[in-house]
């Protein structure tokens, strides 16, 4: 796909609504993590250098169309103040007078956070007359927010409608990282895909098989694989009514000439808790009371042999049950191999999805593979093939 970036494109004097996910992860109202703020950043530096009057929308946890004041943006509006190192301004309405208020007061190079756009019920809707609203606020739309961009709502899909609209820089980054990775990879193309349930992951691996040329099962979704197959799995976590689902999936990947790998051998224990007492067995061998919660060494080992060949990686979801130590030792390993593969310029690797983002931090390589993604669920949509609204908006 193409779309218009924010190169060569005057800003100056103009009012710029840009979408970005402030949608931070907070807890007893302080925001424990500011990875999206920083990857923001760049758009709006940019555009207030280049005198834009920058006027920033989000939606920020799921208000269902109320005012909710625990969920507003003002703490949002601080720590980008913070991030750029200037004022930024909060309005405390996304639409009518107070919005319209915040924006006229703004000189060139300003710039203003506007009040969560789910505070609306039109916002979640896609409601033309909120995305009306809203675009008259501005004379230029600009989405970063690949985050939100599976969302078709006012702010993310309905406004493009209306204004002159560009990818931001970490859209830019995110679809030209991702595009890479699936639409135009170097082959060979490895996936990985961890994780507990086949049942949330059926789309994504229904695609991969057709696009990639290993696909790697771990996590508890490979033990729904391993059971369909007749292996037995003792206690371990499987979806009994995903058999059929997996074997077809496995079919599928046999028609697509893309070879799956699934472990051949577990750590395994009686129950999931850190520090509890382990053994390590043949994917044959499961005992009935044990449950696998991680893949095992020999399967880690076989991983890392086939990387060697790889060109490009996709990572969503961790193999194994790596919040409890040691089950995060599978993950680690195979995370050290991709961060070193990186490294060498064999691999370009992307990861992505919530689970996934931790893990890699967990295993001290967040910055060490090529990109890693900001979304959750939007990084799900892309792997699963499917058209992200937001995306869909820019296109041109
Ligand atoms: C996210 O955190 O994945 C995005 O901000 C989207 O949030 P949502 O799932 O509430 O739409």
């Amino acid at each position: 796909m193409t779309f218009k970036t924010l190169d060569g494109l005057d800003v100056a004097g103009k009012r710029v609504l840009v979408r970005a996910d402030l949608n931070v992860p907070v807890r007893d109202g302080q925001i424990t993590d500011l990875t999206r703020i920083e990857r923001l950043s760049p758009t709006i530096r940019e555009l207030a250098d280049k005198g834009a009057r920058v006027v920033v929308l989000s939606h920020f946890d799921r208000p269902k169309g109320k005012r909710v004041p625990e969920m507003s943006l003002a703490p949002m509006a601080v720590a980008l103040g913070k991030v750029l190192g200037k004022p930024v301004a909060f309005g405390a309405d996304c639409v009518g007078g107070v919005a319209r208020q915040t924006v006229a007061v703004l000189h060139n190079g300003d710039v203003a956070v506007l009040e969560n756009t789910r505070f609306y019920p039109g916002e979640e809707k896609n409601d033309p007359a909120m995305a009306a609203a809203l675009a008259s606020l501005g004379d230029i739309f600009v989405n970063d927010a690949f985050s939100a961009a599976h969302r078709a709502h006012a702010s993310t899909e309905g406004i493009a409608r209306h204004l002159p609209s560009y990818a931001g820089r970490l859209m830019q980054t995110e679809l030209e990282a991702l595009q890479a990775a699936l639409t135009t990879p170097v082959r060979p193309v490895m996936a990985i895909v961890g994780g507990s349930k086949v049942s949330t992951k059926l789309d994504l691996l229904g695609n991969l098989v057709g696009r990639v040329d290993v696909l790697v099962i771990g996590g508890a979704m490979a033990n729904t694989f391993l059971a369909a197959g007749g292996v037995a799995v003792g206690k371990s976590l499987q979806e009994a009514e995903m058999h059929d689902t997996a074997l077809d999936i496995v079919a599928k990947a046999r028609a697509a000439g893309c070879e799956i790998m699934l472990p051949v051998d577990a750590v395994t224990a009686s129950k999931l808790a850190a520090g509890v007492a382990t053994s390590t067995v043949d994917i044959g061998a499961v005992p009935a009371d044990q449950m696998i919660l991680d893949i095992g060494p020999q399967t880690v080992a076989a991983i890392v042999a086939r990387l060697a060949a790889v060109k490009t990686l996709v990572w969503n979801g961790p193999v194994g049950a790596f919040e409890f130590p040691p089950f995060d030792a599978a993950t680690t390993m195979i995370a050290h191999a991709v961060a070193a593969a990186t490294a060498s310029g064999q691999l370009r690797s992307v990861g992505g999805g919530g689970d996934t983002v931790s893990a890699l931090k967990h295993a001290g390589v967040l910055e060490k593979l090529s990109y890693v993604s900001s979304a959750g669920g939007a990084f799900l949509e892309w792997l699963e093939g499917k058209t992200l609204p937001g995306v869909a908006a820019l296109e041109g």
